[in-house]
């Protein structure tokens, strides 16, 4: 049976966020530059779109580019920014077919112009669909909008737009970037590192985090439904006991 076939399509995570890793080192054993294996992991892009279509899951977060990638040679950098416009040009029609909304989180004032311009255009583009949303991270990190969210808070309590005595949970998550999508459920990372990366710190508090070997560039539709498919066979108890979650 199809692994898509396998999946139960009642239980599928609202929100699956997704740390695209190991396009460097699937380039270098090929002998060759780093940058091919960015241009080849649009190909898993494509592919965790259609995955996700699929199996009806209603957002999709992609960690693009991390405040932390700017320490990278300028080389890279410039061309990461390159390709970002040329899939953008090169995927438009492919997300208004699929009906899949672009939105981005991050610190996108700091990216160069031309992709600020391309991804505002996009953004505008797209902005009638509704079957799936794609958030870009770019120049994103978990502590970059933490900090962001603790300044406006403090900004609107000095204004008395808000009280001290009355910030709850839920004030913090509506001061993040990702307020309007629902905190992710799995987290995928590819290339068998273990770790998060500044990478949605609060949003992921009760996730399932999914860890495969295969590099970035791989990465295609039967990786996302084998993901899936793991995390359909978690207990979700969040601190409860078996007992209770399964009375
Ligand atoms: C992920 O692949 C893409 C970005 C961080 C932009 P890497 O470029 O980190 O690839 P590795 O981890 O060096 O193999
Ligand atoms: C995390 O990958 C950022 C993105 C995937 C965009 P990195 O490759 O930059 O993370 P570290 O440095 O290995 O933790
Ligand atoms: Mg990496």
């Amino acid at each position: 049976m199809a692994l898509l076939e396998k999946i139960n399509k009642t239980n599928v995570p609202k929100h699956v966020a997704i740390i695209m890793d190991g396009n460097g080192r699937w380039a270098k054993k090929k002998g060759m530059m780093r940058i091919f294996g960015h241009q080849n992991g649009v190909k898993a892009v494509r592919a965790s779109l259609e995955a996700a279509v699929k199996t009806g899951v209603q957002n999709l977060t992609l960690y693009a580019f991390s405040t932390e990638n700017w320490n990278r040679p300028q080389a890279e950098i410039n061309a990461l920014m390159e390709l970002l416009v040329d899939t953008i040009n090169g995927e438009l029609k492919t997300l208004n077919e699929n009906s899949i909304r672009l939105h981005t989180i991050g610190n996108t004032t700091s990216l160069p112009q031309k992709c600020q311009t391309k991804l505002q255009e996009a953004i505008n583009n797209t902005k009638h669909n509704t079957k799936l949303n794609l958030i870009l991270a770019l120049s994103y990190s978990s502590r970059w909008e933490i900090t962001n969210a603790v300044k406006n808070i403090a900004k609107d309590v000095a204004e008395g737009k808000i009280n001290a005595d009355q910030i709850e949970e839920k004030t913090i998550g509506q001061y993040l970037n990702t307020s309007q999508f629902p905190d992710p459920e799995l987290m995928i990372r590819t290339s068998g590192e273990y770790r998060i990366s500044n990478f949605l710190l609060w949003q992921l508090a009760y996730a399932e985090l999914y860890f495969t070997e295969t590099l970035w560039p791989d990465f295609r539709e039967d990786d996302f439904y084998t993901a899936i498919l793991d995390f359909q066979k978690r207990e979700r108890r969040f601190g409860m006991t078996t007992e209770q979650i399964t009375a």
